[in-house]
């Protein structure tokens, strides 16, 4: 039987940051990351953008290099799937090998991509993009001559896909079942702009409708139907319609969740000497009032694994990093600060139609959240806005020749 001081699960942003932190805080003990991708840890964001249209090769994105694990003594378990925990024991049961056990453990399970749950969600030529292998088959299909795409989605995901196909020169529809764009992380304004710059680049955004069935030829998807009945030609289908938190180990074990495992401010699960980190962590978050949420983000998986590592390093210092983001579409580079949910006002700070502009969100008169399109110095800016929890005058959010950190 395997040991390690610490266990990761999860081999992402935020499982290899808890090895990096935990080393960097002079943590000694015996380091262990498992993981059901086969390749070392690397950075997602790049598989819906640089990598995917191929501006950047899979040697650019890795968290580290594969050099950097040895040398720090962290065990790489990749490949491997946990299929149980029992936390009496401090057990894990993996796929194909000895049980491990744990004097602490980090799960940082991620999400798996949703499936679209209706007839023909599993053909071939129906892709996520989540992992690398997602990724990597999308793209050899696109070496292949696919040329009529549907995009399922229109969060980040979706729509940073579109971007990259259109400009390949496919012909992407791309399907939304809210009336509007982005409608889980942002508000009008924004979700109007970037549906705008999408019609502009080509593609057909279709609004207000979701997906009956993917039709077949033999395994291959042809078409998507719609629930408005129109079918629509393609060779292949994207799929961005949100993650499901990876998840069932601990709850399967007793740790207190649903969506998402419960944990406390030190990251700390129901069950003992088992933290939960990242996207599957739900936590109350200071930047949303308290509010029981989960962050999807690198910044959250980042900044979780810190507090998992200083809590297991006998130095707790509890979660309260603010939250931030960012999306590459076309030539806009989107960077957003701050959590916007419950907003009461929006202030649009400069013209869309320079295509640099910010969303400021409100909450009781106070500054909450930025939405930064090409608008670098207001996200710097604004970030000590949020921080403060600053309460300005809208009128005076307004003035662009006044920056914003004058305002503090
Ligand atoms: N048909 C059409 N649209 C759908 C359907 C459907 N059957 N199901 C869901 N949607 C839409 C939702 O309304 C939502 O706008 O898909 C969108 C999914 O958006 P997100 O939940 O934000 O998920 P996604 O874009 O897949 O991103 C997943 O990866 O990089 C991260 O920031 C990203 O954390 C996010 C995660």
């Amino acid at each position: 039987m395997m040991h390690a001081d610490v266990v990761i699960v999860g081999t992402g942003h935020g499982g290899a940051q808890a090895a990096i932190s935990l080393r960097q805080l002079g943590f000694e003990g015996s380091i262990l990351m498992i993981g059901r991708d086969s390749s070392p840890p690397y950075e997602r964001p790049p598989l819906s953008k640089e990598y995917l249209s191929g501006e950047k090769a899979f040697e650019r994105i890795l968290i580290r290099p594969e050099k950097f694990w040895q040398d720090k003594q962290v065990d790489l378990m990749l490949g491997v799937n946990v299929s149980r925990l029992d936390p009496a024991a401090h057990e894990l049961s993996i796929s194909g090998g000895e049980p491990v056990t744990y004097g602490s453990l980090i799960w940082a399970g991620g999400g798996d991509a949703r499936r679209l749950d209706c007839p023909g969600g599993y053909l071939d030529g129906v892709h996520a993009v989540r992992d690398k292998p997602d990724a990597d088959r999308l793209m050899a299909e696109l070496a292949g001559g696919a040329k009529r795409v549907v995009v399922i989605g229109g969060g980040y995901i979706g729509l940073e896909a579109a971007a990259v196909l259109a400009k390949r020169g496919c012909s992407v529809t791309l399907v939304e079942m809210q009336d509007r764009l982005l409608s889980r992380v942002a508000g009008e304004d924004l979700s109007r702009f970037y549906e705008a710059e999408h019609r502009a680049h080509g593609v057909d955004v279709r609004l207000g409708t979701g997906v009956e069935c993917l039709v077949a030829d033999g395994d291959r998807v042809a078409g998507v139907t719609l629930t408005s009945g129109e079918t629509i030609p393609c060779e292949m289908v994207v799929v961005g319609i949100g993650i499901v938190p990876s998840i069932g180990p601990l709850i399967g074990a007793g740790a207190a969740g649903a969506n998402g495992v419960d944990v406390d401010e030190y990251c700390r699960t129901s069950l003992s000497d088992v933290y939960a980190i990242g996207d599957c962590a739900a936590h109350a978050n200071p930047y949303a009032d308290g509010a029981v949420i989960r962050l999807e983000s690198v910044q959250n998986a980042h900044d979780m694994a810190t507090t998992a590592a200083r809590a297991i390093c006998g130095d707790p210092q509890p979660y309260d990093a603010l939250p931030w983001f960012w999306s590459n579409q076309y030539d806009l580079k989107l960077q957003t600060v701050g959590l916007s949910m419950g907003h009461d006002t929006t202030v649009l700070r400069g013209d869309p139609a320079s295509r640099s502009f910010s969303v400021i969100y409100l909450k009781e008169g106070r500054v909450i959240a930025l939405d930064c399109v090409n608008a670098v110095k207001d996200y710097v800016q604004g970030r000590k806005l949020v921080e403060a929890r600053a309460s300005i005058a809208p009128e005076l959010l307004l003035d662009t020749e006044t920056p914003l950190k004058a305002m503090l």
